[in-house]
């Protein structure tokens, strides 16, 4: 596991130098803040000063990296911490570490390719042989059609442990229709792009609207997700309100981000890569746990700390909290 831990360092230190090499600036955004939709439980932070009010740990900095864009700085990134509170398995831990990047004016090819070139530096630090090089691209369509999933793992040897496969999933359905709300749910998240060719379809047939969504499987793994985003806030809008959002929770949630496109904001979309489980194939191990210093079990508990813990009644007071029995 040590071994583990130092490659993980040297991998976030290449990331960090080929980026800033490129021209992108790291920015930190902030852990306490207001839930944003990645599709999971936000975990909530009780505020003392605001009895009743609850601080989100973000599930990705999206809005936020969104909203530098439209501050003019063109090229972010963040390894950014990110918390989901959802059913954990070997991929998946409640906190976890994005490598997130945005950039304005670019096209989802520009993303693509900068994305891939970084990958192909990590893959020979790892010093990995890779089943395709350029990563193969596959519609959505096709990969459902010929390897019946979107993460097909395509590698020609599997049991090579040298081998790594890079397969891109684009040409997205925008939607998915939920049965059970009656509605429809973003295949990717709220904010991603119809594709222009489709944005008359929004209204009459949601279900055949593509979108700007990419994502990176690596042996058989999603690793990454992104997409080019809606900058103009009357498609925005309106994808909010085909999601079932009513205009009260649209300006409640999502004010603050309709009013900063209303400015002029850039074209902008970009990519976020779990650092830990493209560590964990790099490292040929099959759980996220190996990869990660002091990780959570499957049932979400930190063994050596005890957490989670019971509080002081007094802490409780101050938080103005009481449980219900
Ligand atoms: P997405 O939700 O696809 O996109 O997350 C990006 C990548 O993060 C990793 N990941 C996880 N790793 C470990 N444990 C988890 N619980 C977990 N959840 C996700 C995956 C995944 O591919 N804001 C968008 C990105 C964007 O649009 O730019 C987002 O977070 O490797």
């Amino acid at each position: 596991m040590k071994e583990n831990i130092i490659f993980r360092y040297k991998v976030i230190k290449l990331i960090r130098d080929y980026l800033g090499k490129n021209g992108f600036l790291g920015i930190e955004t902030p852990i306490l803040t207001k839930s944003t939709p990645e599709g999971a439980r936000d975990f909530l932070v009780p505020s003392r000063l605001h009895h009743g009010e609850f601080y989100a740990l973000p599930q990705a900095p999206q809005q936020l990296k969104q909203l530098l864009m439209v501050a003019g700085f063109e090229k972010y990134f963040q390894i950014a911490r990110c918390f989901r509170d959802e059913d954990l398995r070997g991929d998946r831990q409640p906190e976890f570490t994005q490598l997130d990047l945005e950039m304005s004016f670019v096209s989802q090819k520009d993303i693509l390719s900068i994305t891939e070139k970084l990958m192909i530096e990590i893959a020979k630090l790892a010093k990995k042989k890779l089943t395709f090089k350029p990563f193969k691209v596959l519609t959505y369509k096709e990969a459902m059609k010929k390897y019946k999933t979107d993460k097909p793992d395509l590698r020609k040897n599997k049991n090579n442990p040298n081998e790594i496969c890079f397969v891109w999933i684009v040409d997205w359905p925008l939607f998915e229709w939920n049965k059970e709300e009656k509605r429809w749910d973003s295949m990717h998240h709220i904010f991603t792009a119809p594709q222009e060719k489709d944005i008359k379809l929004l209204e009459k047939d949601p279900s055949k609207v593509h979108s700007w969504q990419h994502d990176l499987v690596c042996n058989g793994h999603e690793i990454a997700g992104g997409s080019i985003r809606n900058h103009n806030s009357d498609i925005q809008r309106k994808i909010f309100k085909l999601v079932g959002l009513k205009e009260k929770e649209i300006e409640e949630k999502f004010g603050h981000l309709l009013k900063a496109f209303e400015y002029g904001a850039p074209s902008h979309g970009g990519i976020a890569l779990g650092i830990d489980r493209l560590i964990m194939i790099l490292r040929n191990e099959s759980s996220i746990r190996e990869v990660i210093a002091f990780p959570k079990t499957g049932d979400g508990r930190d063994l050596m700390m005890e957490a989670p813990s019971k509080i002081e009644k007094k802490q409780l007071q101050e938080l103005g909290i009481k449980f219900q029995k």
